[in-house]
């Protein structure tokens, strides 16, 4: 099948955290495609400069200050969207944080924050969004994380979060197709700030324990979300896409 290069044309997407790796490259990937795009993220100043090299080449972004954990900000994305670009097309929830450390370390409030900003905030997006993607026929991609089938050690809390993103991705599906339909990425190691902090040693054990013996681009997790989002995935629905370069293949 061919990508008609305008595919978004017409179209509002909101992309969280947006102001940097696998969200920026989707949000200029959408607004490359013709996508009216909403760039939000805790982080104003990412956000806009995301905006702004969209806009400089020639496409259509706003920036929004939004933390994916608060409702109120919620509904002033909506209000913004609306009064700026439109009804909403297309939801990537994509925002995140992670709590690395061993279980019994974690306190209650970690965990509480934790599934605050990558789960409960896709029902905050749901309760946002519904009416706009319900009449518009519109999609939902959510980024989780191969940390959703396979254990990491320190990881528990963001293991929880990330597997609750692909089960109540597959909810969503089934209670509100046939108008949406929901999908989630589930990305492998992707060369994006949060490795910014690991060694070269740990990224070249990484690298050498996957089948495709390189980490990935944020552009190629910006692929799969575009494709989802599309009319090319229209009878694709409550289903995962792994994107890891097959390290989770070589585990299996
Ligand atoms: N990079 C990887 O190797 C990898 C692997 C698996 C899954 N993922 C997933 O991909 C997604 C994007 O990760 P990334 O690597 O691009 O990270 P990143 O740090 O480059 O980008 C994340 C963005 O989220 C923003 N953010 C943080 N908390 C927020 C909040 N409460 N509300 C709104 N925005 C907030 C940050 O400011 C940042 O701009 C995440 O969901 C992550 O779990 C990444």
């Amino acid at each position: 099948m061919q990508i008609d290069s305008n595919e978004f044309a017409n179209q509002v997407v909101l992309v969280t955290g947006a102001g940097s790796g696998i969200g920026a490259a989707t949000a200029k990937l959408f607004a490359k495609r013709g996508a009216k795009v909403a760039v939000t993220d805790i982080n104003l100043v990412s956000a806009q400069k995301t905006a702004a090299e969209i806009n400089n080449t020639g496409g259509n972004a706003i920036a929004i200050l939004h933390d994916v954990s608060n409702m109120t900000h919620w509904e002033n994305v909506r209000d913004e969207i609306h009064a700026k670009l439109g009804e909403l097309n297309v939801v990537h929830n994509n925002a995140f944080m992670k709590i690395e450390k061993s279980t019994n370390e974690t306190t209650i409030a970690e965990w509480e924050k934790q599934i605050s900003v990558n789960l409960v905030s896709m029902q905050m997006s749901v309760l946002t969004f519904l009416t706009d993607l319900k009449k518009n026929h519109g999609a939902i991609v959510n980024t989780s994380s191969i940390h959703a089938n396979f254990g990491f050690v320190h990881h528990g809390a963001y293991a929880a979060s990330k597997g609750g993103m692909v089960a109540f991705g597959r909810q969503l599906a089934v209670d509100y197709g046939p108008e949406i339909r929901v999908n989630t990425v589930l990305p492998g190691p992707i060369l994006t700030p949060i490795w910014d902090d690991t060694t070269d040693e740990y990224r070249n054990l990484v690298t050498s324990n996957t089948p495709l013996r390189r980490m990935g681009k944020p552009e190629e997790v910006a692929e799969a979300v575009c494709f989802l989002a599309s009319s090319r995935a229209s009878y694709i629905s409550g289903t995962t896409l792994t994107v890891d370069g097959g390290y989770t293949a070589e585990k299996a």
